[in-house]
């Protein structure tokens, strides 16, 4: 067995931050010795990493991806094997994306498809949430089983009238099976029905540019369906995990929901955190690629998030990364927004954008490995061996450089999409290497990894929900 120990940074986890070294011993953590001590002097190995004037962190894990994603006619650009390349630049190490159910299929069927999708592809780990297209009596049984299996969770859409969407019915139904069957429901919550209706009414008024994707999904509808998922999860007795939480409204929703006990929670993404719906409204139709849904909202909800992420009123966050290209993707949508494939890239730089937080005093470096590695583990299943760095953890490390600086761009990102939604923004730190399950994968920024190394997780049901 393979024994590699890292020594002389700093080891931030989502509880502690202390001068260790880390002894990893084939693909699982083996120890932690703080720095200095008898005992980290003594470990013999076959490779050192120095970490000197580096953090030593949990590989993050992204909980909300769609690779190889059928949305709007075309599929999203990344691969399993793109997708998850760039990811770990970016120092995550594990992804759980969304297995989608086709319409009249079963969900074994899409499960199925999203397996020989990823197989053989992934450079980094790998997990399955299922996407019900259909709720009736044959896909409620198959939930039990998928639980079963390791696909603990299940995101239903109050968005996509007759593309995704569930009613009220269909949606309790599957509330009630998840509250019998351990599952974890993550709503999409916006009120599609409603939206419908404004964005006929934008397009009969000749409102046909991506500016007013913003405009009809209006905040009070994200609001007025997160409320209602938390009845109706209340309802159910069942927990609620509201994905991509983008507006005010909605947070003061889940706020009020915690402040009852209830067991609802919800994750924001980098977008929401770092963009405005003023870039919908770059001239050029350059406001397509910031077209995404739950939408991009006024600066002034951003500060309601990060509040909500201190306060633990928001829990995770992950990237929603559902890249378009601009070329034949985007474009798709010239003269009507609504035909604009939905979705921006983020899978490699949610770490680097969250570290830029802590520098900006928005959040804490523990925050920032709670947020993007901890949580996540816990809140899908993946608690002891992803998302912290403890003995008996897979090996999934990240040596970063909190003082590296970089511009980010499309001319130097790895994902397989033409444009960066964060083109020419400095920021400051970066995964200098990183190790997925005790193998380098990027090596002081030169890539080492490969495709298949990543294996499939199956996941335990929700372990600890606080
Ligand atoms: O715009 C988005 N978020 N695209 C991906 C699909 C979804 O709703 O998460
Ligand atoms: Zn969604
Ligand atoms: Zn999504
Ligand atoms: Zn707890």
């Amino acid at each position: 067995m393979s024994r590699t120990v890292i020594r002389g940074g700093l080891v931030i986890t989502a509880t502690e931050e202390l001068h260790a070294d880390v002894l990893i011993e084939g693909e699982r953590v083996a120890a932690l010795a703080a720095r200095g001590t008898e005992a980290a002097a003594s470990w013999r190995a076959d490779h050192t990493i120095d970490a000197t004037g580096r953090y030593v962190v949990p590989g993050g894990v992204d909980a909300h991806t769609h690779l190889d994603f059928p949305f709007g006619g075309t599929f999203s650009a990344d691969t399993f094997e793109t997708g998850t390349r760039a990811a770990a630049w970016g120092g995550t190490t594990t992804v759980v994306d969304f297995a989608v159910q086709s319409r009249g299929r079963s969900l074994r069927e899409g499960l199925d498809a999203w397996h020989a999708k990823a197989e053989g592809q992934c450079a980094v780990d790998y997990a399955f949430h299922m996407i019900l297209a259909e709720v009736n009596e044959g896909t409620l049984k198959e939930m039990d089983a998928l639980v079963a299996e390791g696909v603990t969770s299940f995101k239903l859409f109050m968005a996509y009238p007759g593309v995704f969407y569930s009613d009220d019915g269909q949606i309790l139904r599957a509330m009630q099976r998840a509250a019998g069957n351990g599952g974890l429901i993550m709503m999409h919550a916006e009120n599609g029905i409603a939206i419908d209706v404004l964005v006929e009414q934008a397009l009969a008024a000749g409102r046909t540019d991506p500016r007013y994707h913003g405009e009809v999904r209006r905040a009070l509808l994200e609001a007025e369906a997160t409320h209602r998922a938390v009845q109706l999860a209340r309802v159910a007795e069942a927990p609620l995990y509201v994905v991509h939480v983008s507006a005010r409204e909605a947070v003061a929703e889940l706020a009020r929901a915690r402040d009852l006990g209830l067991p609802v929670f919800g994750e924001t993404c980098p977008q929401y955190l770092f963009l405005t719906v003023d870039d919908l409204a770059r001239p050029g139709f350059e406001g397509a690629k910031y077209v995404c849904s739950t939408p991009l909202r006024p600066a002034d909800h951003q500060d309601d998030l990060w509040r909500a992420l201190r306060t633990g009123d928001l829990q995770v966050v992950s990237t929603d990364h559902c890249p378009f290209c601009f070329a034949g993707q985007k474009e798709l949508g010239r003269g009507d927004f609504s035909r604009i494939p939905n979705g921006l890239p983020g899978i490699e730089h949610r770490m680097d954008l969250l570290h830029q937080a802590v520098l900006d005093g928005r959040i804490s470096r523990r925050r920032w490995i709670e947020l993007a590695c901890a949580a996540p583990a816990r809140m899908f299943g993946l608690a002891g061996r992803k998302g912290t760095l403890a003995p008996g953890a897979d090996a999934d490390v990240v040596v970063y450089d909190p003082g590296a600086r970089q511009t980010l761009s499309a001319r130097t990102h790895h994902m397989n999409v033409d444009h960066s939604v964060y083109e020419g923004r400095e920021v400051t730190g970066q995964a200098e290497t990183v190790l997925s399950r005790g193998r380098t994968v990027l090596d002081r920024r030169t890539w080492t990894g490969r495709a298949g190394h990543g294996r499939y997780l199956p996941r335990a049901t929700c372990q600890h929900l606080d």
